[in-house]
């Protein structure tokens, strides 16, 4: 076997990220990205959460044909039916059924055979994991591996759920279950390795030179606490050091910066600008020494080319005077469809008032434009009407802002520390949610002062906690979008809870 499995659970684990909960929509759209990135299995979702999770993870197997379309259900009978309901329609169905270590040993073998018997009713393709595996007794992990492949798992999946493991003694762990499992050889090892002693990726990494064949992985290594093993950190070193891996991975890796962008813009987790692979400065060399080397000799400094992970895809695709078909033509690239031509028109009418203002439109911009608007499109019950705001040297910042709330117009005035301070505090000012401002950032999506602002807001109400998210050529316009967002979800009844995984 020199094929690497990748596994990824954006939609899912990623998902479990306080604030970073995905529509259905908003799913699909990665998830046709993932397939464009050839992906070989995506886990959608959790399908007995809720019943927006079990649609989500229907829509994804609806839609995707060329990858396998995964979804997570415990040891019990409920959630696998669940989980096999939701894949029905999917071309390639796996269920992904996981079980809690226990004090009682024998209770546990015994549920995650027949969950593992279960699932096989419903799909060939079943992958089991002992969850909390990284800190369980080897002898104990034996005994289970063997037990669920015998019932018909064909991928064991061996987590690091509180990212406790350091690289030797992972590597260690997954050896042994290969070496003294006496089926191994009838199923494929996997590792799911969590970040919070920031080693997931290094300890995925050790378990694929000790034999493990399948990496589960996220998108910017998004995912519970401090996240999952990032699927780009894996990508790319599996395929920069072929020389000690000696394997190959399905992915096209000029989708990977594409697919990071759209992570982080779907989520409102903006991407570090020193991180590996996909941060803004991961191929900037900025030291004078090193400009001057990789000018004359490119190898000698760049171990990859930025284009092979798809840092060019930044290139003008539209513009003022582009038409409807091309602009319906590219998103349809980009896995936007639209459902009427309603819907096509009103966007299309956005995309002609940005290139109004801004010259060249890039495909982050399109992805920002359609984000806008599901964001305001979806259950809102306030929509900014109106913004004013002054700001001048030596005088106080004052906005004037009006919203529409459940239909009905309020004004209001504040003063701030600044332009976006005084626009917070007019909207506070009407709305009063009494929420906690837990974060706020500014993106620019493109390069250039015409690029759009793409705005991230965190708060926090009651122990919940969501992200908003906006997208304008003004960057105090995008703020109050961002905020008018966060606010609306605040607004709404809570949908989902997804069953506690420890
Ligand atoms: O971290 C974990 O243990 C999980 C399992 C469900 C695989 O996410
Ligand atoms: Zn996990």
């Amino acid at each position: 076997m020199n094929q690497l499995i990748i596994f990824d659970t954006t939609l899912r684990d990623g998902e479990q990220s306080p604030g970073a909960s995905m529509t259905r929509e908003e799913k699909v759209r990665i998830a046709k990205m993932l397939e464009r990135m050839r992906v070989d299995v995506i886990e959608a979702g959790f399908p007995i959460a809720s019943p927006g999770d079990f649609e989500a993870v229907r829509a994804v197997a609806r839609v995707v044909r060329n990858s396998t379309v995964c979804g997570l259900a415990r040891a019990a009978d409920a959630d696998i039916d669940r989980a096999g309901e939701a894949l029905k329609e999917a071309a390639a169905g796996r269920i992904h059924t996981f079980i809690a270590t226990s004090p009682i040993p024998d209770q546990v073998v015994e549920r995650a055979v027949e969950a593992v018997r279960r699932a096989r009713r419903w799909t060939d393709d079943v992958e089991f994991s002992a969850e909390d595996a990284g800190r369980s007794e080897l002898d104990f992990l034996c005994r289970i591996t063997e037990a669920v492949i015998k019932a018909g798992a064909r991928t064991v999946n061996i987590p690091d759920t509180v990212g406790y493991n350091v690289p030797d003694q992972f590597a260690h762990t997954i050896r042994s279950l290969i070496e003294r499992v006496p089926n191994a050889d009838q199923a494929i090892f996997s590792v799911h390795c969590h970040n919070d002693l920031g080693l997931a990726v290094a300890n995925s990494l050790a378990a694929v030179l000790a034999g493990a064949r399948q990496v589960e992985c996220t998108i910017n290594g998004l995912g519970e606490r401090a996240g999952n093993a990032s699927l780009e950190e894996i990508v790319m070193t599996v395929r920069t050091r072929r020389d000690v891996f000696q394997l190959e991975t399905g992915i096209d890796t000029t989708q990977i910066v594409p697919a990071s962008r759209l992570v982080a813009n779907i989520t409102g987790f903006p991407v570090q600008p020193n991180k590996a692979i996909v941060g803004a400065n991961a191929f900037a060399h900025e030291s004078g020494i090193h400009q001057d080397g990789v000018l004359k000799h490119r190898e000698t400094y760049e171990i990859m080319r930025a284009e092979d992970v798809g840092w060019n895809a930044n290139r003008m695709v539209l513009g003022k005077h582009s038409g409807r078909n091309a602009f319906r033509t590219r998103l349809e690239e980009l896995g936007v469809s639209f459902a009427s031509e309603e819907e096509l028109n009103s966007a299309f009418a956005r995309f002609k008032e940005l290139a109004d203002k801004k010259h060249e439109i890039f495909d982050e911009d399109l992805q920002a434009l359609v984000t806008d608007a599901n964001l305001a499109a979806e259950n809102e019950r306030v929509k900014l009407l109106y913004l004013r705001v002054c700001s001048e040297t030596g005088e106080t910042p004052r906005a004037q802002v009006t919203l529409a709330v459940d239909g009905v117009e309020h004004n209001a005035t504040a003063d701030g520390g600044g332009p976006v301070d005084a626009s917070f505090k007019a909207i506070d000012s009407i709305l009063q949610t009494g929420t906690d401002l837990l974060l706020y950032s500014v993106n620019n999506i493109t390069s250039g002062t015409d690029s759009q602002g793409e705005v991230t807001v965190r708060v926090a109400k009651g122990g919940r906690i969501v992200n908003g998210q906006g997208a304008d050529t003004d960057i105090v316009i995008a703020s109050a979008k961002a905020y008018v967002n966060a606010l609306n979800k605040v607004l709404q009844p809570v949908e989902r809870a997804h069953p506690q995984l420890l």
